[in-house]
C-alpha cells in the first residue's frame, strides 16, 4: 500500500559497475534507511568521501552517512566472514556503526563451501561465466533447492550443525565429481564463519516490518540494487548473468515490503558501457578504443580487479532496462570520461544475423555476439566537465548527448555524475 514515506529503488541498467555506490551515497544524504535486496559479496560499490576511498561489498553504501540505518534484506546471500571483515574495517576507519546495521533473519548464509564449489564449477565448465568466485551461484542454488541455511537458523546450534554437516557432505561429493581438491582450510573457514553466528544474530532484524513501519511513519528509504539489469537472472544475457534478480521488482521481494510501497525507481547508467566476465557486449569498442577508454575511466573490477571490456552507450539495453525496471529517472555517471573524445557513437538498434532490425533487447543471448549495432554519431564536447555543477554550464554537445540518451532510453535524466567525489554531481530538473 502507498505510505506516508518515500521509497526509492536504485538499480543498475547495464552489466553492473554503473556507479550505483556513488549515486546511493549522494542520495543517502536525504534518507533514513538504505537496504540491499539481492546479491552478495560479488558486488563492489566504490565510494569516495573526501580523500578516502571505500569499497563496500555487502554493507549498503549509505553507511558512510552518519546515522542512516543500513539493512541487508532477505534476498541477499550473506558471506558472514567477509561481512564482519568489512564491518570491522569500517569501525577501524572511524565509521560509527552502533545500532546502524541490520541483517534480515531470512537472509541466506553463504558459507565457505559455496565459494569452493563456485570456483570448481567454473574451472570445469565448458561454457565459462567468468564469475567473481564469491560463491553466489551455489548459494542461490541451495536457496532455490530448499537446502539453504538462513540467519535465523544460527539461533538453533544443534539443528544448524546437522544441516551444515549434510550440506557439506553433499558439496564434498560434488567437488569430488568435479575433480576439485579440498584442503584442510575448509574446516577452519567453516568454524570461523559459524563462530560469528552469535555476533550476527545480535544485529538480526526483520527487514519487511522494519522498512514498512518506517515508511508508514513518513521516513525515506533507498533500496540499493547490486549488479545490473543485463546481469539479471531472467532479464539479462542468460546464462552470462548472476544468480539473482537484480531488477527493481526484486527490491520488494528481497526486503519484504509490498511492491506498492515503492514510489520511484532510479536507473543508473554509465555514459558508455562496460562489462566484466564472459558473455556478449554488442556495442564493444575496437581494441585500441577499448584500451583508451579503460585507461580514461579506470575500468577495473572493484571486487576482482579484472579489466572491464568497454563500449559505446547502448540504448537498446537502456530501453530494455527502462521498461523492465519501470524507471522514473536516470542517473548518468562518468560523463567526464568522454570529455576528450572527438565523436561519440550511440547504438540505437541491432541488425540481427538474419538481417532483421531489433529495437528490443533480444532474448537469444547467443545471437548477441554476432549482432551489428546500428550507430548514431554525435559530436564530442572536448572540454573538461569535472568542475561543472549546473546542467546549463555543461558544453552544449554534452547536453545534446544527454538529451539523446534520455530520448532513446525513454526515462528522464535526473542526475549526471562528472567525477568520483560526492560534490561532482549535477542535479537535473
Ligand atoms: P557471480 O555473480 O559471481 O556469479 O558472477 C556472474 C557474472 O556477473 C560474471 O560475469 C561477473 O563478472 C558478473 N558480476 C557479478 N557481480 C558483479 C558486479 O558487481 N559488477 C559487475 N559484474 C558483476
Amino acid at each position: 500500500m502507498p505510505t506516508q514515506g518515500f521509497c526509492t529503488v536504485i538499480v543498475g541498467c547495464q552489466w553492473g559497475d554503473e556507479g550505483k555506490g556513488k549515486i546511493v551515497d549522494v542520495l543517502a544524504e536525504g534518507v533514513d534507511i538504505v537496504a540491499r535486496y539481492q546479491g552478495g559479496a560479488n558486488a563492489g560499490h566504490t565510494v569516495h568521501v573526501g580523500e578516502d576511498e571505500f569499497i563496500l561489498h555487502q554493507i549498503p553504501s549509505g553507511v558512510l552517512h552518519p546515522g542512516r540505518r543500513c539493512l541487508l534484506g532477505n534476498g541477499v546471500v550473506l558471506d558472514i566472514r567477509q561481512f564482519f571483515e568489512e564491518y570491522d574495517e569500517l569501525l577501524e576507519r572511524g565509521v560509527e556503526l552502533e545500532g546502524r546495521v541490520g541483517v534480515s533473519r531470512r537472509a541466506q548464509l553463504l558459507l565457505p563451501y559455496h565459494k569452493l564449489l563456485d570456483k570448481a564449477v567454473e574451472n570445469a565448465a565448458a561454457t565459462k561465466i567468468g564469475t567473481t568466485g564469491r560463491g553466489i551461484g551455489p548459494a542461490y542454488e541451495d536457496k532455490a533447492g530448499r537446502r539453504g541455511l538462513r540467519v535465523a537458523d544460527l539461533g538453533n546450534p544443534e539443528r544448524l550443525h546437522k544441516r551444515v554437516a549434510a550440506a557439506q557432505e553433499r558439496i564434498m561429493r560434488r567437488l569430488e565429481q568435479l575433480g576439485a581438491g579440498v584442503t584442510d582450510e575448509l574446516e577452519a573457514a567453516m568454524e570461523e564463519a559459524l563462530g560469528l553466528g552469535e555476533r550476527l544474530l545480535s544485529i538480526a532484524t526483520d527487514t519487511g516490518p522494519e522498512i514498512t513501519d518506517a515508511l508508514n511513519a513518513g521516513k525515506r528509504v533507498l533500496l540499493e540494487g547490486a549488479q545490473g539489469t543485463a546481469l539479471d537472472l531472467d532479464h539479462g544475457t542468460y546464462p552470462f548473468v548472476t544468480s539473482s534478480n537484480t531488477t527493481a521488482a526484486s527490491a520488494a521481494t528481497g526486503t519484504g515490503i509490498g511492491p506498492t510501497s515503492i514510489d520511484a525507481v532510479v536507473g543508473v547508467v554509465k555514459a558508455y558501457t562496460t562489462r566484466v566476465g564472459e558473455g556478449p557486449l554488442p556495442s564493444a569498442f575496437s581494441p585500441e578504443m577499448d584500451e583508451h577508454v579503460r585507461t580514461l575511466g579506470s575500468e577495473f573490477g572493484a571486487t576482482t580487479g579484472r579489466p572491464r571490456r568497454c563500449g559505446w552507450f547502448d540504448s537498446v539495453l537502456a530501453r530494455h532496462a527502462a521498461r523492465v525496471n519501470g524507471l522514473t529517472g536516470l542517473a548518468v555517471t562518468k560523463l567526464d570520461v568522454l570529455d576528450t573524445l572527438p565523436t561519440l557513437e550511440v547504438a540505437t538498434a541491432y541488425r540481427m544475423p538474419d538481417g532483421s532490425i531489433a529495437e528490443n533487447f533480444p532474448a537469444d543471448t547467443w545471437s548477441l555476439s554476432s549482432v551489428e549495432p546500428i550507430y548514431e554519431s554525435l559530436p564530442g564536447w572536448q572540454a573538461p566537465t569535472g568542475e561543472v555543477r549546473k546542467l546549463e554550464d555543461l558544453p552544449s554537445n554534452a547536453r545534446a548527448y544527454l538529451d539523446r540518451i534520455e530520448e532513446l532510453s525513454g526515462a528522464p535524466v535526473r542526475w549526471v555524475s562528472v567525477g568520483t567525489k560526492r560534490s561532482q554531481i549535477i542535479p537535473v530538473g
